[in-house]
């Protein structure tokens, strides 16, 4: 196979196997609360879901990090839950308590409405339509979306939780009612990024934020299956769709998650050791990561030199530095710009 011709996206050719000199940089959640401006807009939005289906607030958002840092990706200002939103279900963001949803149950899973959710989700279009019209031609703009088994514990539990302990027993008590979801979730999944990559995106992400606390015949099943679906439903349209798997948590499953999924690129949390992942991903895989993002909150010597060690450590593949999971609110500014500085030094 010859090398696929560079774009002029250093982030995006890295992402489709062309190793760069240095490895380009974004940062999970890099529109967000550490930083004033954002917090300025989402004010005047009115809440979270507000800003989300705000095609202009939601453009000016995404493109803040890049008047500020010299990253080389914009990410869509959006949120994996306006999925379910979409579907019908009651989504709130509760200030200081992430999001809240309306529980789903077997029962109730027949009134969610999957035929509601492109036109719901059109304000999203928009907003990738306008910040592509606005974005250097040399930055790469990244869609997303959440993996169906993810965003499923969101609609099962309700919130967030350590151990996912609704969503697993809802999937062992009710595996035929589980699979319904997960199957819907693919399918609506699937046209999302579809949509989005035909208003501009030019790869996307699949958050798998929740792969951890799963026995292999789980991960096989709830993580690894519904991926590999995905992303073949959006090949099946979109041939050439640059796709980025994010499994955090997935630990020895890592392997075989990126050999059966069809990933482009593997994204690394943090705790995966950088020895583990070059010896268990092909040296061809391009990956992504994965410095503690409390490290960039504490800053200073180690920050720099763990930084240092990733870069190295993955020097001889295709890499995109990131963090291993979201920046969190309370990062000083200076520690970022620093970060990138080290990365791009
Ligand atoms: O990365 C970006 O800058 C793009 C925007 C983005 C958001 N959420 C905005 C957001 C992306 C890519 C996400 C993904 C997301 N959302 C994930 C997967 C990544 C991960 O962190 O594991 C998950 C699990 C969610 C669900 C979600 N949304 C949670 C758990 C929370 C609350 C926790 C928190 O950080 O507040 C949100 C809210 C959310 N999504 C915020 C932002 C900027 C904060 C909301 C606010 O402004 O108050």
């Amino acid at each position: 196979m010859t090398a696929p011709a560079p774009t002029g996206k250093p982030l995006l050719d890295t992402a489709r196997g062309l190793r760069q000199p240095k490895p380009p940089i974004w940062i999970m959640r890099q529109a967000g609360r550490y930083l004033p401006e954002y917090r300025e807009v989402r004010e005047k939005a009115g809440g979270f879901l507000n800003l989300c289906y705000a095609p202009e607030l939601a453009s000016e958002v995404t493109l803040q990090p890049l008047r500020r840092f010299d990253l080389d990706a914009a990410i869509i200002f959006s949120d994996i839950l306006v999925i379910p939103d979409a579907l019908g279900q009651n989504v709130r963001f509760e200030k200081g308590e992430g999001p809240v949803l309306d529980p789903i149950t077997p029962q109730t899973l027949g009134r969610l409405d999957p035929d509601a959710v492109l036109g719901h989700l059109a304000p999203v279009f928009e907003t990738l339509e306008r910040t592509k019209t606005a974005l250097a031609p040399e930055k790469t703009l990244i869609g997303f979306c959440g993996a169906p088994w993810t965003v499923a514990t969101y609609m099962i539990g309700g919130r967030g939780s350590p151990d996912q302990a609704a969503a697993r027993l809802f999937a062992l008590n009710h595996p035929e009612a589980f699979a319904r979801l997960i199957d819907l979730l693919v399918e609506v999944s699937a046209t999302y990024l579809i949509a989005q990559l035909s208003a501009g995106a030019d790869m996307v992400q699949i958050f798998e934020s929740w792969a951890l606390n799963l026995d292999e015949n789980a991960f096989e099943s709830y993580v690894i299956a519904p991926n590999k679906a995905l992303v073949e439903k959006v090949r099946a349209a979109v041939p050439d769709a640059v796709i980025t798997g994010f499994p955090r948590g997935a630990a020895g499953m890592i392997g075989r998650f990126a050999r059966e999924t069809g990933v482009n690129v593997i994204g690394l949390d943090y705790a995966t050791p950088l020895a583990f992942a070059n010896e268990n991903l092909d040296s061809k895989i391009p990956v992504q990561g994965n410095l503690d993002p409390l490290r960039l909150v504490a800053g200073g010597a180690q920050m720099e030199s763990r930084a240092r060690e990733i870069v190295d450590g993955f020097a001889h593949r295709p890499h995109i530095f990131n963090l291993g999971h979201g920046i969190v609110p309370q990062t000083p500014i200076e520690n970022v710009s620093r970060l990138i500085d080290i990365v791009k030094a």
